[in-house]
């Protein structure tokens, strides 16, 4: 539960100012209702720094003396909900249809490149990972590139720990006994896994020509906060990391109306899949 221990309403000036600051920094969208949303993600940010309030906050955040609060501020407020194996349906049409593509595809090179774009803790890229490694793919060379904004959660997904609520949510206990090792009161996974992937943090809302090409990109539940432009360079960004005929996969909210002349929409059972033109 996120905590409300404010003691001053946002003042609108102020409110502007942070919805700008986010804007800015890291293309997040927040719409002008979202004083919950700001008052509970920064309460404990206003009383680390020993501040009154969020309108003291943003009296610092004016100064601009702080690079590091600036950061922790925009940190907070993105959400870096995720989970193992989330939205199956996906990592099943993969196995089904994706992979045994792939593998006639390149069974001379036998060579994969995937990319997890907003890969927050990483465990979209590790369940990746381990689909890879449940599906025969065990002698090929394959590399997940994950990616995300925030340094804290580039750090997190590195260490391939997670707590037990963490391993509880979406990843099948065969593959926690398969891939994890304990570690304390958590769970690390294998060096096997860990080395298939790569972290890096990268700004979606930069130029990403150079980190392709890939087989197949994920970027889930990260383009709902962004505003039409950002999303429109963004697609026409990924679509140029992409093998033609590579994949790109959305978030179960999102759709890419604007995406027709780069990609073809496939649906695979209720799947739908962007692939590359
Ligand atoms: C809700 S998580 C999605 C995680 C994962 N893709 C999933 O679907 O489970 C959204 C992630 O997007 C990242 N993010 C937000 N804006 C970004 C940007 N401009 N560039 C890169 N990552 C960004 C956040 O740091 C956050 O970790």
């Amino acid at each position: 539960m996120e905590s409300r221990t404010l003691n001053a309403e946002i003042l609108p000036e102020n409110y502007r100012f942070l919805q700008e600051h986010v804007h800015s920094q890291v293309g997040i969208v927040l719409e002008d209702n979202k004083h919950y949303l700001f008052e509970s993600r920064l309460a404990p940010i206003v009383k680390q720094h020993g501040l009154r309030s969020i309108n003291d906050l943003c009296v610092v955040l004016r100064a601009k003396r702080d690079i590091d609060l600036d950061h922790q501020v925009v940190e907070a407020m993105t959400t870096n909900e995720t989970y193992f194996f989330r939205d199956p349906a996906q990592y099943e049409a993969i196995r089904t249809v994706l992979l045994p593509r792939l593998k006639e595809e390149k069974r001379d090179t036998r060579n994969l490149r995937f990319w997890s774009a907003a890969s927050s803790t990483g465990q979209e890229a590790y369940s990746l990972a381990m689909l890879l490694l449940e599906n025969g793919l065990q002698e090929w060379t394959m590399q997940i590139f994950g990616t995300d904004f925030s340094d804290k959660m580039v750090e997190r997904a590195r260490s391939g720990i997670y707590q037990q609520i963490e391993v509880n949510r979406g990843l099948p206990a065969a593959m926690l006994v398969k891939y994890f090792r304990r570690c304390g009161l958590d769970w690390q996974l294998s060096d096997a896994v860990r080395r298939m992937v790569r972290f890096e943090t990268i700004d979606l809302r930069k130029s990403m020509r150079t980190l392709g090409p890939f087989d197949l990109v994920f970027c889930r539940n990260v383009m709902i906060y962004f505003d039409n432009d950002t999303k429109r360079n963004i697609m026409k960004e990924i679509h140029s990391t992409l093998f033609r005929g590579g994949w790109l996969l959305l978030g179960g909210a999102e759709t890419a109306t604007s995406l027709e002349e780069r990609f073809e929409r496939l649906a695979v059972g209720n799947v739908t899949v962007y692939v590359a033109r």
